[in-house]
Parts: C-alpha cells; sequence; structure tokens
C-alpha cells in the first residue's frame, strides 16, 4: 500500500492481442518491457463464443520467463480443468462466477492444487453476488468488457461496482488484489486504479506496439498513479 493510501498498479500483459506466430517471444517482449504478470486467455467456445488456447499452451509459454501466470479461464466447467492449468504453470487460476460449477468447490480445487484463486465477474454480474467468496479468494477479477475478444471498448459503468468491492475489501481488511480486464488503456487505466483496481490487465494497448514495451508500459504505469493520486487530491477537503 503507497503512503497515499492507493496500492501500487500491477501491469498484466495480456497475450490474447499478441502475435500468435510468435507468441514465446511475445511473452518475453511483455516481460523484457517491465510488466508484473502474464495474463493467459482461456476460451472455450462455450462459456463464450471465441476459442483460444488450453493447458498445452500454457506449458509452452511457461519457460519464457518466470513471472507469474493468470490463466483467465472463460469456460463453462472449469472445476475439470484446475489439474491441468495448475501442471502447466500457471500460478493463479481465475474461474468465471456465472461458470456452471460451484465457485466454492472450485476455489477449493485450485488451492488444493497449490495455486492461487482468481474469480471473474462478468460486467453485468452484480457485486453482491462476490461477496460470499471475498475471504476465500486470492484475486478478484473484475471484468470491463463482456469476455471473448480484445481490443473492445471499455465499460466505464463497472467502476461504481469495483469501486464498491474494492471498499467491501478494504471493510473486511483483506489485503485483496483486484484485477481490472477488457479496454484498460492509457485513457482507462487512470480511473480504473483509482476506483480500486490494482492488477490492470492490457492487451491491444501494449501489443499494439511493435519492438520494445519498456516506454509503453512506462506510461502505463504513470497513467494509472496519475489516476488514483488525482482522485485522492479531490477527495481531500
Ligand atoms: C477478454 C479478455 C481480456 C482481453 C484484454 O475476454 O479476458 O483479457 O484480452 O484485451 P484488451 O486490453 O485489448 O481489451
Ligand atoms: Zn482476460
Amino acid at each position: 500500500m503507497g503512503a497515499d493510501g492507493t496500492r501500487p498498479p500491477h501491469i498484466s500483459a495480456s497475450v490474447l492481442n499478441a502475435d500468435f506466430g510468435r507468441l514465446g517471444d511475445e511473452v518475453r517482449r511483455a516481460a523484457d518491457g517491465g510488466v508484473d504478470s502474464i495474463h493467459l486467455d482461456v476460451m472455450d467456445g462455450h462459456f463464450v463464443a471465441n476459442i483460444t488456447m488450453g493447458p498445452v499452451v500454457v506449458e509452452a509459454l511457461r519457460p519464457h520467463t518466470g513471472l507469474p501466470y493468470h490463466s483467465h479461464l472463460m469456460i463453462s466447467r472449469p472445476l475439470g480443468y484446475v489439474g491441468a492449468f495448475a501442471d502447466a504453470g500457471s500460478d493463479v487460476i481465475a474461474f468465471h462466477l456465472e461458470a456452471d460449477d460451484d465457485p466454492a468447490a472450485v476455489i477449493e480445487e485450485i488451492h488444493r492444487a497449490g495455486r492461487g484463486a482468481g474469480l471473474a465477474l462478468n460486467p453485468e454480474t452484480p457485486a453482491e453476488r462476490a461477496l460470499p467468496y471475498l475471504d476465500s479468494i486470492d484475486l478478484l477479477l473484475v471484468m470491463t468488457v463482456n469476455p471473448g475478444w480484445g481490443g473492445q471498448a471499455f465499460m466505464s459503468e463497472v467502476l461504481p461496482k469495483l469501486a464498491a468491492l474494492r471498499a467491501e475489501a478494504d471493510r473486511r481488511g483483506l489485503d485483496l488484489p483486484i484485477a481490472v480486464d477488457g479496454g484498460v488503456s492509457l485513457e482507462t487505466i487512470g480511473a480504473a486504479h483509482a476506483a480500486g483496481g490494482d492488477v490492470l490487465v492490457t492487451g491491444s494497448a501494449l501489443y499494439s506496439h511493435p519492438g520494445d514495451l519498456r516506454s509503453t508500459v512506462g506510461g502505463l504505469r504513470d497513467a494509472a498513479r496519475a489516476g488514483a493520486v488525482a482522485t485522492t487530491e479531490r477527495s481531500r477537503p
């Protein structure tokens, strides 16, 4: 927690918009650019219309960096795949509250596999539905786009829900990282961080830049901080 009460921004690279023909290089490019984790979007063509990657891809990418791997499971039946994604090298396995399996059972299975449990909420899912699980998860993932594709517009109407979840986590004294996923860019990252999101997932805003990503990542981190500071300044009497 920073001196100004805000949590330092953690930049997470979503490789969904990277060059899939050179995914290992693209993971390293983000790591060399200074991101804090790698975000892997897993889609089954059922929970969402798109189909992206499975455990074999996570396993193939694992040797490319020592950074934490966050596997974001946009699949209908996560319970049966926890073991495979854990064995493939995921450090955090995030699944959707809207999926078909019992969330408490999936969280327990992820912990049994010795990984961090993440719970993801679609934009239309109310904050109240996540409250029973806040004490048992290691990451809350708030979607700011409807899951399925990269490059979509940021849904700012989700920010009040994000702020409410951050306030509830703080009220309970939880040191809970909250990820914001979808449409996070230089224009939107400040508001996302100010509302309480500290893990900021970014795909197209990162991989639309060729070559060295250090200044892109640095710019995103600065914009996140600026957003939070501006809000803190505004709230001061
Ligand atoms: C969307 C995915 C996001 C997406 C982020 O369903 O969960 O992680 O890839 O990409 P951008 O930043 O381009 O919205
Ligand atoms: Zn994602």
